[in-house]
């Protein structure tokens, strides 16, 4: 086991520049039940997230990261364990919590202002003070033209941005990714990779994000989390000590390459760890 791996949680310098816990995950499980079957999908998940990290979770395709996320975004109730979102029951945090999915999930009969501005509306009343918000946001998504146009007419890297307007425009603390760039070509994940990293930099929220991409994860994250196969747990659990902000050329220097190996290795041999 290399130097930066723990299989416990581990402090990372951004958690202890602001130690306060956002998320914190205890002894998660998760069974999913049926009349023929049940399939324990999670088993004794701890996880810490701090104020402004940007954490990614890697794994094997059906290892339980969705169902993670889900657990943690409240759409799912864990069937052992606790979720604690700046120490009350996630629950009653349901407004500091946002999602991106794999789709951008865009009404395609509204203009992409009104798109951002979705869950305003379900919350109330839309103010001028949240239409500004949401043109600042589209503007340092760099869609300051896109605006008044429909989704329909953007590319779907530019759709993925306002769909992360979207989850932005509330101010959440915390922004659960799952896979939001998966369907894009590699040059345009390459470019949104940068732009979240932006957006990370200057709203300082705090990130979940789940990738099969272990490249995209190094070069995202303050640390990457390893779950490991049936049941899924949290196997490793790796500080990435890049400099920031990060740049294209990282991805081809000595460290990020230690990094990628050692973290394939991990997923590779979480079956045969089970
Ligand atoms: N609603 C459900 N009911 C029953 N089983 C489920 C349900 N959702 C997921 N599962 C099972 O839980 C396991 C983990 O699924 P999950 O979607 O969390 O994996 P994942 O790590 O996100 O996979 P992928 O990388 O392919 O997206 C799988 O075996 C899946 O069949
Ligand atoms: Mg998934």
């Amino acid at each position: 086991m290399s130097p930066h791996t723990s299989t416990t949680n581990v402090s990372t310098e951004t958690a202890t520049k602001d130690s306060t816990p956002v998320i914190e995950l205890r002894d998660i499980g998760m069974t999913y039940s049926s009349r023929r079957e049940s399939n324990t999908v999670l088993k004794g998940c701890n996880l810490t997230i701090g104020r402004g990290e940007f954490v990614s979770v890697v794994g094997q395709s059906g290892g339980g990261k969705t169902t993670l996320l889900r657990i943690i975004s409240g759409l799912l109730e864990p069937t052992e364990g606790s979720v604690e979102v700046h120490g009350r029951p996630v629950r009653d945090s349901l407004n500091e919590l946002a999602m991106v999915f794999q789709k951008p999930v865009l009404l395609p009969w509204r203009d992409n202002l009104a798109n951002v501005l979705l869950p305003m509306e379900f919350r109330g009343k839309v103010t001028a003070e949240m239409r500004e918000h949401a043109h600042e946001l589209l503007d340092m998504a760099g869609l300051k033209d896109a605006a008044r146009r429909h989704p329909y007419e953007l590319s779907g890297g530019m759709q993925q941005r306002v769909a992360i307007c979207r989850a932005l425009v509330s101010n959440p603390e915390i922004m659960l990714m799952d896979e939001p760039f998966g369907a894009l070509d590699a040059m345009t994940r390459d470019t949104m990779n940068l732009e979240l990293l932006r957006i990370w930099r200057e709203t300082r929220r705090s990130v979940l994000f789940v990738t099969h991409s272990v490249s995209e994860a190094v070069f995202l994250s303050n640390r990457v989390v390893v779950v490991g196969e049936r049941p899924g747990r949290i196997i490793a659990d790796i500080a990435i000590d890049l400099p920031q902000p990060r740049t294209k050329a990282q991805r081809y220097t000595p460290e990020f390459y230690e990094y990628e190996q050692e973290i394939s290795a991990l997923i590779g041999a979480s079956e045969s760890i089970a």
